[in-house]
């Protein structure tokens, strides 16, 4: 039995992720800032006892530790970094550095200490796979309309963390990955967004499920072509 963590599982993506990995059979670590309100996602735990909901404020270093104490004996093989902000859409000559600082965090930083504080975990799983989903918005080659100075930088500097992770764990034999899940219909991507989540979420699914250790650190669409930086 295969084994996925995911962060930001409480709606939208995470919580896709985590009804068609359970649905698949798989163990789900689930993991959430608040599972007490993760309605949902306590509905698909209640019904599939392979679905287990743990608190992670990625934000929160301690809690990062936390976690990692809970799952110290664990396996895991896929850990998919899945929660993020939009932060906001200011523009230039209004960005708020606060608010900025905080999406570096929760973008950027969190899933490198998440990597940091479970790569032994991923090392004793079977398919070692570390997952990032990032952003197209992250691109600096398909950047052609400017502005979301917030947004962008922290999925670029996400995407640059992924490939010094997928060049430090492949003597592990780790394989690092960025996904960009297309423009979908969730809280953030809002309810006019082209994609919905299930589709999406499968068509990543299908590339983690393909993936080989020679495309450690590139850029994936949800539909497996590769993106440019
Ligand atoms: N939707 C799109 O069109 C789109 C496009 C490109 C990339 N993405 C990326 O896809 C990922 C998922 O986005 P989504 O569309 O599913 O957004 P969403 O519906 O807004 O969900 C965001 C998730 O991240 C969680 N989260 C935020 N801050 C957190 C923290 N400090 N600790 C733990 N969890 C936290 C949220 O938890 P709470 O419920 O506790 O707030 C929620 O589960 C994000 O990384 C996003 O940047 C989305």
């Amino acid at each position: 039995m295969s084994t996925v963590l995911i962060t930001g599982a409480s709606r939208g993506l995470g919580l896709e992720f985590a009804k068609q990995y359970a649905a698949d059979g798989w163990d789900v670590i689930a993991t959430c800032r608040t599972p007490d309100t993760a309605s949902e996602l306590q509905a698909l735990a209640a019904a599939k006892g392979s679905v287990r909901v743990l608190p992670l404020d990625v934000s929160d270093a301690s809690s990062i530790g936390d976690l990692a104490f809970k799952l110290m004996a664990s396996s895991i093989d896929v850990l998919i970094n899945n929660a993020g902000v939009f932060g906001d859409r200011a523009g230039f000559g209004s960005v708020d550095y606060d608010v900025w600082a905080n999406t570096l965090r929760v973008n950027t930083m969190a899933p490198l200490m998440i990597a940091e504080q479970l790569v032994d975990q991923v090392a004793r799983g079977q398919l070692k796979v570390i997952a990032q989903v990032t952003s197209k918005m992250g691109s600096i080659a398909d950047n052609t309309s400017g502005g979301m100075y917030v947004y962008r930088s922290s999925k670029a500097a996400l995407n640059m963390v992924n490939k010094s992770l997928a060049l430090d764990l492949a003597p592990r034999g780790i394989t690092c990955v960025v996904l960009h899940p297309g423009w979908v219909a969730t809280d953030m991507g809002g309810a006019g967004a082209p994609l919905q989540p299930e589709p999406s979420v499968r068509g990543m699914r299908a590339v983690l499920a393909g993936l080989t250790p020679a495309q450690s650190g590139k850029f994936f669409n949800y539909d497996g072509a590769e993106l440019p930086w």
